[in-house]
Formats: C-alpha cells, sequence, structure tokens
C-alpha cells in the first residue's frame, strides 16, 4: 500500500542555491515526498544472494581442509557475522555523515539521530550473532593447529561483539570495532591463504565481500526505516548521497570479488571438466551464477527504484512536483 498523502514542501532544503541548476531550483520549490509503506524487494535479494555465495565459498574452503559438516556451518557463520558487523560499521564510520554540505543542519541531523538510534539497536543483534560466531570458532578443528590465531580469533570477536552491544552510535566505540573486524578479516585471510599473495588476494576477496554484505544490512535495517520516518526533501538528499557512497563501494566491491575469485579458482583449472561439474568444484561456477545475478540485480535496482522505499533517495530526479502525481 503506497502513502500517496501529500507532503507539504515546508521543509524545503537551504542547499546553496549557487549548487543548482535553473531547473532543479525550479523543481525545490514544489518538491513532494512519497513514501512507500513496503520494503524494496532486491536489495533483500542481494543480500541473500550475497549471503548463499560466501556459504559456497566457506564450504569450499572449509572441504580444503578436511572440515566435517558441523564444521563448516559453524566456520561459515564465524565469516558471515564478522562482514555483517565490519560492513555494517563502515557504513556508520564512512557513508553517514552528521553534517551534509549545502544541506540544512536540523533536518540532516534529524535524520541521523533516528538512523544511529536505530543502528544501536541493529548493532546489538549483530553483536549478539558475533559472539555466537565467536564461540563457533572454538569448534574448527583446523584451528587448533595456530593457537596464536585462534585465540586472537577468538579474543579479538568477543571483542567486537561486545562494542557492537554497546551501540555504534558513538564514534568511539565504532571506530575501535571497526579497527577489530579489520584485524579478523586479515588473520583470518592469513589463516587460510598464508603470508603471500595468496593471502593478500583471499583479504581483497573476504573484504570485498565484508563491504557488500555489511552495506546491504545498514540499508536495509537502517537507511530505509529511518529514511521513511524523515519523508522530507533535505532528508531524501542526506539519504541519497549516503547510499551514493555505499554505491561506489559496491562499484568497487563488485570486480574485486570477480578478479580475486577467478585467481583463485584458477588454482583448479588443472583439473577436468568433471571436476568443475561435480561437488564440490561445482561450488565456483554456482558462485559465479551468483555474482552474474547480483550484477543484474545491482543495475535493476536504481532502475526500478527499488534501493529505497522513499521516493528520491534512489534517484533525486524522482522528487517530482505535486502537478504530476495528480
Ligand atoms: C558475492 C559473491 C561472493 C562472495 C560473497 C564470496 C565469498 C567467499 C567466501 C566467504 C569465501 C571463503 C573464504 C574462507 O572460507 O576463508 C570464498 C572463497 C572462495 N571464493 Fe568467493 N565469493 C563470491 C564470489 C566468488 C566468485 C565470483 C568466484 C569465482 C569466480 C569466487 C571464488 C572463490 C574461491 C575459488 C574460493 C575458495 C578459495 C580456496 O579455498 O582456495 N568467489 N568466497
Amino acid at each position: 500500500m503506497t502513502d500517496t498523502r501529500e507532503k507539504p514542501a515546508e521543509n524545503i532544503p537551504t542547499i546553496s542555491a549557487a549548487k543548482l541548476s535553473t531547473k532543479e531550483l525550479g523543481r525545490i520549490s514544489n518538491l513532494q515526498v512519497i513514501v512507500k509503506e513496503e520494503t524494496p524487494f532486491l536489495p533483500k535479494v542481494a543480500f541473500t544472494l550475497i549471503t548463499l555465495a560466501s556459504l559456497g565459498g566457506a564450504i569450499f574452503t572449509g572441504l580444503g581442509f578436511g572440515l566435517t559438516a558441523p564444521e563448516l556451518g559453524l566456520r561459515w557463520f564465524a565469516i558471515w557475522t564478522l562482514a555483517l558487523a565490519g560492513g555494517f560499521l563502515i557504513w556508520r564510520l564512512c557513508y553517514l555523515r552528521e553534517v551534509e554540505a549545502g544541506l540544512d543542519a536540523e533536518a540532516v541531523g534529524a535524520l541521523v539521530s533516528t538512523a544511529l538510534k536505530r543502528a544501536d539497536q541493529v548493532a546489538r543483534i549483530v553483536g549478539i550473532l558475533v559472539l555466537v560466531g565467536a564461540a563457533c570458532t572454538l569448534f574448527v578443528s583446523y584451528f587448533n593447529f595456530v593457537p596464536f590465531i585462534k585465540y586472537l580469533v577468538l579474543a579479538s570477536m568477543i571483542g567486537l561483539g561486545a562494542l557492537l552491544i554497546f551501540g555504534v552510535s558513538r564514534r568511539s566505540i565504532a571506530l575501535p570495532a571497526a579497527i577489530l573486524a579489520g584485524v579478523l578479516l586479515v588473520s583470518w585471510g592469513i589463516l587460510d591463504a598464508g603470508l603471500d599473495w595468496n593471502g593478500a588476494i583471499r583479504i581483497l576477496h573476504l573484504t570485498a565481500f565484508t563491504l557488500w554484505l555489511g552495506g546491504a544490512l545498514w540499508n536495509i535495517a537502517v537507511a530505509m526505516p529511518s529514511g521513511r520516518q524523515h519523508p522530507d526533501v533535505t532528508a531524501v538528499l542526506a539519504g541519497a548521497r549516503q547510499l551514493d557512497r555505499f554505491r561506489w563501494v559496491v562499484r568497487f566491491s563488485l570486480p574485486t570479488i570477480i578478479i580475486t575469485g577467478l585467481i583463485m579458482a584458477s588454482v583448479f583449472t588443472v583439473l577436468p571438466m568433471s571436476w568443475w561439474l561435480t561437488f564440490p568444484g561445482i561450488l565456483i561456477p554456482l558462485k559465479v551464477l551468483t555474482i552474474v545475478a547480483l550484477v543484474v540485480v545491482f543495475i535493476t535496482c536504481p532502475l526500478f527504484r527499488q534501493c529505497s522505499p522513499v521516493q528520491g533517495v534512489c534517484n533525486i530526479e524522482d522528487l517530482q512536483s505535486p502537478a504530476k502525481t495528480a
């Protein structure tokens, strides 16, 4: 059900006129913000696809270490919670800005305060998941060969989980939490693939996955609900800027995941086609299919205005004069 009630354009943003064309100036005076009740579908599809691809990758790698089925699941869960936390924290620290150039500070402040309250609630849940993930690492058998890394990963994940439960609204908490997530990603990459270029490729693969998955979580669980509560033009512009910063990161993550994935997969090209078409080899082509689906989602999302229920956040051009909606 779409909320078509007209929002009178009282919150006209104090964007410096110099930045806007005559056409845009004309449009601002009649801006109207429409808010859809339903949460767009495509971002949830992207979140699920990234999760499935990570599961495929973790199973493939875990089988290489001779892990049992329960260990595969527990290890994947630990990596997945780490990725949720890492990307979520980067949105909070880097894409969200308390002050947006040219936008009314009070209106931006109102949106940010709602977003941070919501982020604290979501971070608490992610924090608990990370603590469960920390416990999961205790059951991953090959960790026992490197006790130092095992306990570094355990202690860092407990620290990360605790900081997230404290809440990410304060930068003084969010920043050390993000650093811990970074330490964990690097440790995990080195543990699995070594200290040479293989390790570097794995760390890049995991970093791209983390920025994408955690960012997708923030968009669905924080940006959309808080955007709905502030259906005014300034909040739309501020929300659109945050989403655009995330999109630039996805423009990095997508090719990075593909290139690092292909490099890691190239090791197995010596194996016959039958290996690629049977388990576990088939996990790699399946991941390639997942990434193709994600490219389609990434392209169609803005096309169908699916990145946000608040009109204008997905594409500023959608802020339209009342005449058009009559
Ligand atoms: C959104 C897409 C993707 C995500 C989220 C993702 C995530 C992951 C994760 C979490 C791992 C496990 C790392 C570990 O267990 O330490 C992994 C491993 C792997 N990924 Fe991906 N991946 C994606 C796409 C791809 C693509 C497109 C390819 C191939 C072209 C690829 C090839 C690999 C390979 C070969 C491994 C295993 C490396 C090894 O153990 O030797 N990935 N991936």
